[in-house]
């Protein structure tokens, strides 16, 4: 979360993202002869890291909201107990994690209906969920992390397979972070510090982008010129970045525009460099949930929330009695230097699992500050997010309003695999040729990705509008641009 306090204009991260559980140890998802095995990361107890939203919540509360948990909370609670109608996009994303959830009782007796996805229309009621965040309301976050309720979540994960402690619950703390802030085209970008790769990354790409005058480029040497940018950013958050209190990240010289100078000599205007001509310190080489919201208040507080279980439905285990599903972001690290996650990202040392080791994240809440306007921006999307808001802010440094930002066809590289992947609008046929005549292995899908929130507010006119993705049916409040909602 990063957060705006208007009366000493001060930014800060709270970072309140899962940590390793004690006892993970690096080589946990390997298997006897060392292979990684997937399935182990992403589905069942032992994907799970341990939580970090309660107390995170909590803190907001406690130090920057005006509202007890026990207000904030009562939406929340009131929406889990009453029930909310299933839509088409929640099918889509349970239809993929069907089968795992069918092998876990509790998560299949609240998320299908005998075995199968719910029919659209089908209201989902959550007693338990309703419960425990009456709890957290009541107690704040020592209701989810101590005493009876967190005896019985470690129990549960424990009976599922999973190594959790009451000692991980209890020792949980938020940190607060001084985000990344740079400077581009007359803004100020103040963005997601480590252990999310999101700051540094969108630092490394603008600072790469800097000289070349790409605003007034044409389209297809732009889009060469940014995803070049795009692989050179990502093949640095797989070596270098990781939790920085584990890791050194050397994030001053990675943000520098000295450092982006060396990356851009390395760049053929007209041909993409294959990733696997950049040097690469990996050892061994050889060898999608979330969402996002962006809240500007009438003081002039900002808030960006980028909130995760990681993959659709977590890790598919519900401990009977609570409500909700855990997480998988245990595979937001580098089980194995160079074997790709569920994203496809790879990664070293820096992002090896170790005991109380947060794993590295693209979670990337920014604010984009310019001389008579703020932005509040972010999305969901796994290892796209760090690119999806890069294209947020090009599209809104170019003019373009919030709901631009939120809609703008998506296109993305992550250094591995070495391919440039893009919704089905961003590219004409004309242009994806132009950019295979280049060398870009082009993978135009046929699903659009993200579900962007935006909210701009200019200072000058003191208009607030809101964007909102229209791949999600997401909803701006307060504005003008006030859309319905499909929770209601
Ligand atoms: O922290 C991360 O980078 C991932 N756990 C985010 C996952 C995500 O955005 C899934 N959403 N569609």
């Amino acid at each position: 979360m990063l957060l705006r306090t208007a009366k000493d204009g001060r930014d800060v991260f709270v970072d309140a993202r899962e940590r390793a559980p004690l006892a993970a140890t690096r080589d946990m998802f390997l298997d006897a002869n060392g292979e990684a095995v997937r399935d182990r990361s992403i589905n069942g107890a032992l994907a799970a890291a341990i939580p970090g939203l309660p107390a995170g919540l909590e803190h907001l509360a406690r130090k920057y909201g005006r509202l007890p948990l026990s207000k904030s909370l009562a939406p929340a609670i009131r929406l889990a107990r009453e029930g909310w109608k299933f839509g088409p996009k929640n099918s889509s994303m349970l239809g993929y994690r069907r089968e795992v959830l069918a092998g876990n009782a509790a998560a299949a007796a609240l998320f299908l209906r005998d075995g199968q996805v719910p029919a659209l229309g089908t209201v989902m009621r959550n007693e338990d969920y309703a419960r425990t965040l009456e709890l957290i309301a009541a107690k704040g976050a020592d209701g989810f992390y101590r005493g009876d309720y967190a005896k019985r979540l470690v129990n549960g994960v424990r009976q599922a397979g999973g190594i959790w402690s009451e000692q991980d619950l209890a020792e949980y703390r938020v940190v607060e972070r001084a985000p990344i802030r740079l400077k581009h085209r007359g803004f100020e970008i103040v963005t997601a510090p480590p252990p999310s790769s999101g700051g540094v990354a969108l630092a490394t790409i603008f600072n790469v982008l800097e000289p070349y005058g790409y605003p007034q480029l044409d389209k297809v040497p732009r889009t060469h010129l940014l995803v070049e940018a795009m692989r050179r950013a990502y093949r640095d958050r797989a070596v270098y970045l990781g939790d920085p209190d584990f890791v050194q990240v050397p994030v001053p010289l990675l943000a520098s525009r000295e450092y982006a100078a060396g990356l851009r000599a390395g760049i053929n205007p007209d041909r993409a460099t294959p990733s696997d001509m950049l040097p690469s310190a990996m050892v061994a080489p050889s060898r999608p949930d979330t969402s996002h919201f962006s809240i500007v208040d009438t003081e002039g507080n900002l808030v960006a929330v980028t909130q995760t279980v990681n993959l659709p439905y977590g890790n598919a285990v519900v401990v009977p009695g609570t409500g909700f599903l855990l997480n998988n972001e245990m595979d937001d690290f580098s089980v194995k230097p160079g074997v790709p996650n569920a994203y496809g990202l790879v990664g070293d040392d820096a992002n090896a699992i170790a005991p109380g080791k947060r794993p590295l994240s693209s979670m990337t809440p920014t604010f984009l500050v310019g001389p008579d306007r703020v932005a509040v921006l972010g999305t969901p999307g796994g290892s796209r997010i760090v690119t999806m808001v890069l294209l947020g802010l090009l599209e809104m440094m170019d003019g373009g309003s919030a709901q631009d930002a939120a809609s703008a066809p998506r296109f993305h590289h992550q250094y591995l695999p070495d391919q440039l992947s893009a919704e089905p609008e961003a590219f004409s046929t004309e242009e994806v040729a132009a950019l295979k005549a280049r060398g870009h292995d082009v993978r135009v899908g046929d699903r659009s990705w993200g579900n962007m929130n935006v909210v701009q507010w200019r200072r000058d006119t003191g208009a607030v509008e809101t964007g909102t993705d229209p791949r999600w049916k997401g909803v701006g409040k307060g504005s003008s641009s006030e859309k319905g909602s499909i929770y209601r």
